[in-house]
């Protein structure tokens, strides 16, 4: 099964200020800004060479974003790695004694599966399994 880092997810109080800011940097605008209200999130994608960043900002304080936010700051928040099979990735992860935070996957951006592995498992960082379309 073929097992690619598809993007690392960024944490920032607002997309206003950090969206430009990593333009700027990057030398490049966002592909593309989206609301994914089944994480909570509004997100800008930055599709740079090999995996991409995904800017992730809180739509309420109360969502795991803001959470995280309010723990531990702006900065890295998950990896996510594509996968063929959502489900079999998640499978297989549960029958190795991972922590699930998803027992089913749900929809993410881009109109992605994914589903995510508890940190408590993988030595603090959150892991996201992505199926594209
Ligand atoms: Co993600």
């Amino acid at each position: 099964m073929a097992l690619l880092i598809d993007h690392l997810g960024i944490a920032v109080r607002s997309l206003d200020q950090a969206a430009p800011a990593w333009a700027a940097a990057l030398g490049m605008g966002p592909a593309g800004r989206e609301e994914v209200p089944g994480q909570g999130v509004r997100v800008a994608m930055f599709a740079v060479g090999g995996p991409k960043l995904e800017l992730l900002e809180p739509m309420t304080p109360e969502g795991p974003v803001g959470k995280f936010l309010e723990s531990r700051g702006e900065g890295i928040h998950h990896i996510a790695f594509r996968v063929d099979d959502v489900n079999a990735a998640l499978a297989r992860a549960k029958d190795a004694g991972a922590r699930m935070i998803d027992e089913t996957p749900r929809r993410g951006a881009g109109g992605a599966l994914v589903a995510f592995v508890h940190p408590k498992s993988l030595n603090g960082v959150l892991v996201e399994f992505v199926q594209r379309p």
